[in-house]
């Protein structure tokens, strides 16, 4: 496995890989790797001829206020974990790599932005992450790039991206990978203490009160987020935002037909943590 570090070299790397058919792959992470990323690497493995993993801390995508500086950083144990699942390029750009002096673009998907976390972290965090996705597809030029549907949102801002600028990339969307008691796994998790991490799974456990009677029949929107919010309430959890939204423009959603995307963010402890279940109604 290669870890390269500068555009030029990538370029080249992929370009040679290239030349023997090879279907390129792409994951792209900020690393502080845990299974969920391991899932995307393994799908990506399984299907292409080479896999990219990029990993970068991309600082246009985290508010004054958020925690770019001190979010979890370990390149030689997520070096050794890629590694392991034989990928075969790590690209770990200096940010001056990415965002040279003079850097002026940036990328900006209307409408599936302005609610949910859009909302809630301010719109700089999808314009940083649609502008820093672009480059990478720009840079490694993927047939397949992998994101995980724990970032529901962010799946829907890269699809409708892609189809707007015309990108010839395929998105293919992972499902969530748990810990055992179901609290979606994250690299944020690590900033958990015990009584935290206790309080996280009711994240979880009110998506799936929800889910279950969403099975049971219950198709009314505000029954259905009722029951979850009910499980936060009983952990002391008050979220920035629960709520049922169309699963592909995200607009209101006040009776499950088809499915409907139950998305939740909400700080526990030291973490602001995101969740979400897709319903299906009739
Ligand atoms: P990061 O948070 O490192 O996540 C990288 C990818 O792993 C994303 O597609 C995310 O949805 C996926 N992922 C994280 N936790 C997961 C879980 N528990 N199950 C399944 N997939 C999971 O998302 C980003 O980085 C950045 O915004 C990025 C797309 C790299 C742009 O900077």
């Amino acid at each position: 496995m290669r870890i390269i570090r500068t555009i030029p070299e990538l370029r080249a790397a992929v370009a040679e890989a290239r030349t023997t058919g090879a279907s390129v792959g792409l994951v792209p992470t900020m690393g502080a790797f845990h299974e969920g990323h391991l899932t995307l690497m393994r799908e990506a493995r399984k299907s292409n001829g080479l896999v990219v993993v990029s990993l970068f801390v991309n600082p246009t995508q985290f508010g004054a206020n958020e925690d770019l500086g001190s979010y979890p950083r370990d390149e030689q144990r997520d070096a050794a974990m890629a590694e392991a699942e034989g990928v075969d390029i790590v690209f770990a750009p200096d940010a001056s790599e990415i965002y040279p002096d003079g850097f002026a673009t940036s990328i900006h998907v209307a409408g599936v932005t302005d609610v949910l976390d859009g909302a809630s972290r301010g719109a700089h965090h999808f314009d940083g992450v649609a502008t820093v996705v672009t480059k990478l597809f720009g840079i490694v030029q993927p047939d397949v790039a992998y994101f995980g549907q724990k970032d529901a949102q962010q799946v829907l801002v890269v699809r409708r991206l892609v189809r707007d600028l015309n990108l010839d990339v395929r998105i293919e969307a992972c499902p969530i990978v748990r810990e055992a008691d179901g609290l979606a796994m994250s690299s944020r998790n690590v900033y958990l203490d015990a009584d935290a991490r206790a309080q996280a799974t009711a994240l979880n456990r009110g998506l799936d009160a929800a889910s279950a009677l969403a099975e049971s029949g219950e198709r009314d929107g505000a029954t259905l987020v009722a029951a979850a919010r009910r499980v936060l309430d009983e952990a002391g959890i008050r979220p920035d935002y629960l709520e049922l939204r169309d699963n592909d423009d995200l607009s209101e959603v006040t009776r499950l037909d088809g499915e409907a995307l139950l998305a939740v963010a909400a700080r526990v402890g030291a973490a602001r943590l995101i969740d979400n279940h897709v319903l299906k109604g009739g």
